[in-house]
């Protein structure tokens, strides 16, 4: 059988591999199908219609995402026929869909706002008689608003394929229907683990992030309060994208600038923290190799990650590190060695973290993580809500200048800028525990098993007399995989694995801003192994702030101190 298919769309000839279905090919050569219920990360399900097209020969209009190309095939994609069935589609919609558009969490970022703007709809010609639908707002993470679904099921296929939980399913009937979880417990109550991919394929404003802005704005108008912020990895790839910029542009600087222009305090840099999490997890995947202790050691950092396996797989509690996450060490390391140096009282600063993920905003509400005292963390903002705080304020961000973070803890390695994608911890901790163990440098430096989209990725390392094997897994239908196996005795001998909930890794988190380009991800992840090229510091262990850290605070890494302030416990989360 022939490995491609030519074919004709809108009179233009090309070739694309056989099993391409029309959208996909008409896609690669720039022509514009609209689609709803389609999104490339996702199986095609041809359930709205919206990309009808006609097919020379074929009986009826055909869904241009689930009908495959064929040799030879005619394809018209804006015959007048097929316009206005898709406007009239489009009208249907709309009919049964709030019309609150302006004050919309997803106002100028709709799908289904910008298609109906397209298609030049200025009226809608049926009447509203969908019934009213509960908000579910019970979480600290997502936002769901079932009246503003269109039922396109994008996001039953990415939890329940993509994430292996399948908290949604469509429910009730007519026009009743709706996506919700089962009994329609709200998502504090169901197996939700907050990762927030729904909210990133959702076309609408049906599944959107819990915004913090206000929290923000109001300790920044404070003159009693302190407010100092802490950015991830992964922000200073995908700020850019909420600001009219291109994925993978690097805009650590122009961030910075934007955060003290907004009226920050101080701004640092979780880096720092990130070195720390690799000192602290790194020593103590040490002790358990020498010490015989329980293995394989899993990491502790990605919040959906560590809701999932609370939920869905408790027995494992013991593999985990009990290394807090970075965004957590960073927190409870400004209220009291921060504080401390600089001679400022805990209670006055408000501690605001900048995260490509959702899930961080329910890990900054756990109450164990408050070992000074304070809470670690006090708000959450995900990076496409910083970007909307500096559209609120008017910044040009394209024309901000590069500046510095702020000193003690704005110092970050290459290994902890590479927190932020699939593998990235694995190879920072890599760097740093084969140097204290052998006294050599990793030569090459860059783990290449471990790096890359592969869903489980694996290396064997010679540490000394020792073969150490380790594992990276992204998306929580992977993380399922590496666990089943672990119970099943661990056949591969695996040390110390890596688990991301995210497909890909933070920097493809549900914080991030929203794309429909599928190598998106890919670009920022490149973006972090370019940052981490550019940087004169590669290893967690060589960064200067955290040995000053150690020297003048904390002692030894996992030293009694250490323990007290930057390690945690976890528990059997039950719902339903
Ligand atoms: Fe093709 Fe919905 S986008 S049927």
């Amino acid at each position: 059988m022939s490995k491609t298919v030519t074919l004709t769309i809108d009179g233009q000839t090309l070739t694309v591999p056989a099993g391409y279905s029309i959208w996909e090919a008409a896609h690669q050569v720039g022509i514009n199908i609209p689609n709803l219920c389609h999104h490339p990360a996702l199986r095609p399900e041809g359930s709205c219609r919206v990309c009808v097209v006609k097919v020379k020969g074929a009986r009826n209009l055909s869904a241009s995402c689930v009908t495959k190309v064929a040799e030879g095939m005619e394809v018209s994609t804006h015959t007048p026929e097929v316009l206005a069935v898709r406007k009239n589609i489009v009208e249907l919609l709309l009919a049964n869909h709030p019309r609150d558009c302006l004050s919309c969490a997803r106002s100028g970022n709709c799908e289904l706002q910008k298609i109906a703007s397209d298609m030049g709809i200025r009226k809608i010609p049926y009447n509203y008689n969908r019934p009213p639908m509960k908000k579910d707002e019970g979480n600290p993470s997502i936002t769901r608003d079932p009246a503003k679904c269109i039922l396109c099921g994008r996001c039953v296929r990415m939890c329940s394929e993509v994430q292996g939980i399948g908290v949604y399913g469509f429910t009730w009937r007519g026009i009743n229907s709706r996506v919700s979880p089962a009994f329609d417990l709200p998502l504090d109550k169901a197996t939700c683990t907050y990762c927030g991919q729904c909210a990133k394929v959702c076309p609408t404003g049906a599944i959107t992030i819990h915004n913090d802005t206000d929290k923000v704005w109001a300790a920044l108008r404070d003159p009693e309060k302190i407010v100092m912020v802490q950015t991830a990895p992964s922000v200073r790839v995908g700020l850019s994208e909420a600001l009219g910029g291109k994925p993978g542009d690097i805009v650590t600087g122009k961030m910075v600038a934007a955060l003290r222009q907004l009226g920050f305090d101080k701004v640092f840099d979780t880096n720092w923290s990130a070195d720390l999490t690799i000192m602290e997890e790194g020593t103590e995947f040490i002790h358990r190799l020498k010490d015989g202790g329980v293995m394989p050691m899993i990491t502790s950092c990605s919040p959906g990650w560590v809701n999932y396996m609370e939920m869905f797989y408790p027995e494992l509690i013991p593999h985990f590190s009990t290394a807090k996450s970075p965004q957590a060490m960073f927190g409870t390391m400004l209220k009291t060695y921060y504080a401390q140096k600089m001679n400022i009282d805990p209670a006055k600063i408000v501690s605001v973290s900048i995260m490509p993920c959702t899930a961080k905003k329910f890990e900054a509400q756990r109450p164990e993580l408050s070992a000074s005292g304070f809470r670690d963390v006090d708000v959450v903002l995900t990076t496409v809500e910083l970007g909307q705080m500096i559209r609120e304020a008017g910044l040009n961000f394209q024309a901000l200048p590069d500046e510095q973070f702020d000193p003690l803890m704005g110092v970050g390695s290459g290994a902890g800028t590479i927190f932020g994608t699939t593998g990235g911890v694995m190879e920072a901790a890599v760097r740093t525990a084969y140097e204290l163990l052998t006294g050599k440098g990793l030569d090459p430096l860059e783990l290449a098993p471990v790096r890359g989209m592969e869903g489980i990725k694996e290396a064997t390392l010679t540490i000394g007399k020792t073969k150490v094997k380790v594992a990276v897994a992204h998306n929580l239908a992977n993380a399922r995989k590496v666990c089943e196996a672990i119970k099943a005795g661990n056949p591969h001998g695996w040390h110390f694995i890596e688990i991301m909930a995210c497909p890909g890794g933070c920097i493809n988190g549900g914080g991030q801003p929203i794309s429909l380009e599928m190598d998106t991800p890919v670009k920022r992840q490149e973006a972090l192994y370019t940052d981490d090229r550019n940087l004169p510091i590669r290893k967690s262990h060589e960064n200067p702030e955290v040995q000053a850290l150690y020297r003048e605070f904390l002692g030894e890494p996992n030293g009694h101190k250490a323990h007290q302030l930057l390690h945690t416990h976890y528990r059997e989360q039950i719902r339903g």
